[in-house]
């Protein structure tokens, strides 16, 4: 992919999303200290920004909107109405690129709530984007053309894995893998606990339990074999890994674990929506 060169981005809610966008995109180089600024609530946590990154962050950004070419919004669902009354106050250029990642926040919400006809992408991003191992899907609104996409992707791709997507989907990836990290940990809690009832202690049963994920992880990724066959390979006749297997399946751990998406996915749905 070629490099889209960002004059100066704007981080709007530099809170958990915002901070660790920030520093993946300085540490691929893709911003520097001098063309990034961020924005929060609280001037205490505007003290907090500048201190640990370095940038520049205010409550109120009306000086730095001038000469910004992409906004990155971070803020919470419900604070997003109040950000975009502000962007029109504040006369937003209307080439600036808004970025949202917002949860629940549609193209069609963001749009209608700016006054200039803006090119937006929304995002659904995860945690993991704080160790390079994000998982993005990005969707163009009806102003965001093949260039924005590309500034979006270099960004997301900074942090993780970045695929376009239909907004359809965006409640789907958000009870997928905007939650999906929390499933994992779940996961990963409990087979350490198994770990630690046969015997092991309990920082070399996580440490292990965490090692497995990412080895099964790169093994479907890198191999692009369904999990099923990755998983016969393990499942010797007689053996142990079928009668764990089959533990689990006696526990529905496949409709538990699919049905928990489905609901998540629901109230991802209910995010956007305004309440009554
Ligand atoms: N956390 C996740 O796993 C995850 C995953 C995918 C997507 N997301 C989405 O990412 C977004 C941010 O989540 P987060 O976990 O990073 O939230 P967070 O840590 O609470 O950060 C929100 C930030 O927004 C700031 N803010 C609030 N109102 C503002 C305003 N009017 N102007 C400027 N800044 C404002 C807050 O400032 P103060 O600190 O001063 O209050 C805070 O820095 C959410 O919409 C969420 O749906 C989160």
């Amino acid at each position: 992919m070629s490099k889209a060169a960002i004059h100066k981005l704007g981080v709007i809610g530099a809170g958990v999303m915002g901070q660790a966008l920030i520093r993946g995109l300085m540490h691929k180089q893709i911003i520097t200290l001098h063309n990034v600024w961020a924005a929060a609530k609280t001037e205490s946590s505007c003290e907090q920004i500048r201190m640990e990154l370095g940038i520049p962050c205010h409550t109120n950004y009306s000086q730095e909107l001038a000469d910004t070419d992409v906004i990155l919004l971070c803020v919470k669902p419900n604070g997003i109405r109040n950000v975009l009354e502000k962007l029109n106050k504040l006369s937003v250029p209307p080439s600036t690129l808004i970025i949202s990642i917002v949860a629940g926040a549609t193209i069609e919400q963001i749009e209608d709530g700016l006054d200039s006809k803006n090119p937006v992408i929304r995002a659904m991003t995860n945690t993991p984007c704080l160790v390079g191992q994000a998982m993005t899907a990005v969707c163009l609104g009806t102003h965001a053309k093949p260039q924005h996409l590309t500034i979006a992707q270099q960004i997301f791709e900074a942090v993780g894995v970045c695929m376009e997507l239909d907004e359809v989907h965006f409640d789907a990836v958000t009870g997928l893998s905007g939650s999906g990290p929390a499933y994992m940990y779940l996961i990963m809690e409990a087979l350490a606990d198994g770990g630690v009832r046969v015997g092991l202690p309990r920082e070399a049963a996580l440490r292990i339990v965490a090692q497995t994920l990412l080895g099964a992880a790169m093994m479907v990724q890198q191999s692009g074999r369904h999990p099923a066959s990755l998983r016969d390979d393990v499942t010797t006749p007689a053996g142990c890994t079928i009668g764990a297997l089959l533990t689990m399946e006696d526990g529905k751990i496949r409709s538990v674990l699919a049905r928990a998406v489905e609901e998540a996915t629901r109230i991802a749905g209910e995010l956007g929506k305004p309440k009554t």
